[in-house]
């Protein structure tokens, strides 16, 4: 007898769930990227119990006549790709054809969408992956997408979950860095009882930032000032002859001054292509950029957007599309390292001390220098760290 089957649909859909949906957020990623694929100037993100009762997504982007609102729910449909080689050079958000079947095996989930080019709009109804109701309605054209009770059939990952509160934090980041990437755009975000975002279209990222962030962020950040170049395999490469044909490479952002400290990387954020990334090289050069400037141990906040020819990253090598690869990522490396180190350089110069070191081991006492300090300061403590370690040593009261 045959030991190998092929899965059915459903379970099919609930394992792909457990790479692209890991938490209330993912689906949030999922459909506000859908949104912003389907051109939407305006999108709304209302939420209940950290996102665990309900995620509701509303747009006004291009919306879904009714056969496509029907065909998305099947694995691998896309509108944003035809063939193979299209996957080298993708220029919207989503691709994979994926999120509204995973999401809907994994939830109860309501579509309502119209085309502006039809006269209804479409309802469908999922429960753990089974169409329940489909009927016209009539809708305002666009697309809401109301996701109830996520993972109330897989009560395994919903063990899972962390509490409403961080469940709502991953949310409001998520919401917060495609905000910053689309200023052009309306983004809220709510809750029964409260409006967490809320920012009208501006023109300026530095607008932004300061809806979202207040004034005393913007006093802290830097701008790094856009800044292009023709692509080449390392920095140490000569530069292209002008005239001839190149792809460019374009930089630009906010990053804090020397003076400011994180204690982790969350106030890092990287978009590729307006794609917000997780990428190991561009932290890397975010740190180098920052060298001698800041201790080891501590983080800036940076807001870094690379922008990028399509066929220079791909993006198909992570399920939930946060990791990407560049082709010639030393290149990436340092230009995104010298333009972020040219905008500290270019601040006043650096006027306060950064120092952090730890002695370890045999005979040293343990300490870790405050950073930034004027020299009255620094002498002061020096002064006390000689007073205890001389009372340390010697039991010496008086001095
Ligand atoms: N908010 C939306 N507005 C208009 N069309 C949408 C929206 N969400 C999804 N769609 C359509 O449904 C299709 C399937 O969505 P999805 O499963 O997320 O896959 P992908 O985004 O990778 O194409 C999309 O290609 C798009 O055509
Ligand atoms: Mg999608």
């Amino acid at each position: 007898m045959s030991r190998i089957r092929i899965l059915p649909e459903a379970v099919a859909n609930k394992i792909a769930a457990g790479e692209v949906v890991e938490r209330p957020a993912s689906v949030v990623k999922e459909l506000l990227e859908n949104s912003l694929d389907a051109g939407a100037n305006s999108i709304r993100i209302e939420t209940e119990v950290g996102g665990k009762r309900m995620i509701r997504v509303i747009d006004d982007g291009h919306g879904m006549a009714h056969d496509d609102a029907l065909l998305a729910f099947e694995r691998h449909a896309t509108s944003k790709l035809r063939s193979a080689d299209d996957l080298l050079s993708i220029s919207t958000l989503g691709f994979r054809g994926e999120a509204l079947p995973t999401i809907a095996a994994v939830s109860r989930l309501l579509l309502e969408t119209r085309d502006a080019n039809e006269a209804e709009g479409t309802r469908v109804e999922f429960a753990g992956g089974k169409l329940v109701n489909v009927k016209s309605a009539g809708l305002a054209p666009g697309t809401t997408i109301s996701v109830a009770d996520l993972f109330y059939c897989v009560p395994a990952r919903r063990k899972f979950l962390k509490s409403d509160t961080t469940e709502l934090g991953h949310i409001a980041s998520l919401v917060t860095h495609y905000a910053l990437a689309n200023p052009g755009k309306q983004f809220v975000l709510t809750t029964p009882t409260q409006e967490i975002v809320n920012c009208p279209p501006v023109e300026k990222l530095a607008d932004r930032v300061y809806q979202l962030f207040g004034k005393q962020a913007l006093d802290e950040l830097v701008e790094i000032p856009s800044v292009s170049a023709a692509f080449r395999a390392a920095i140490t490469e000569p530069e292209m002859e002008s005239g001839e044909e190149s792809a460019t490479l374009t930089v630009s952002g906010f990053t804090s001054r020397p003076e400011i400290q994180r204690p982790n990387r969350n106030g890092i954020y990287v978009f590729v292509n307006r794609r917000l990334v997780r990428d190991r090289l561009i932290l890397h050069a975010i740190h180098e950029a920052y060298r001698n400037i800041l201790p080891g141990n501590v983080f800036p906040a940076t807001l870094l957007f690379l922008e990028m020819p399509y066929d220079e990253v791909d993006v198909n090598v992570h399920p939930a599309k946060i990791e990407v690869r560049f082709r010639r990522s030393q290149f990436v490396h340092d230009f995104a390292r010298d333009a972020i180190r040219q905008a500290l350089m270019s601040t006043r110069p650096i006027a306060s001390f950064a120092a952090d070191r730890q002695f370890r081991g045999s005979g040293h006492r343990q300490y870790r220098a405050q950073s930034c300090c004027t020299a009255g300061e620094l002498r002061s403590r020096i002064y006390r760290w000689r007073r205890k370690f001389r009372r340390a040593a010697y039991g010496d009261p008086s001095s």
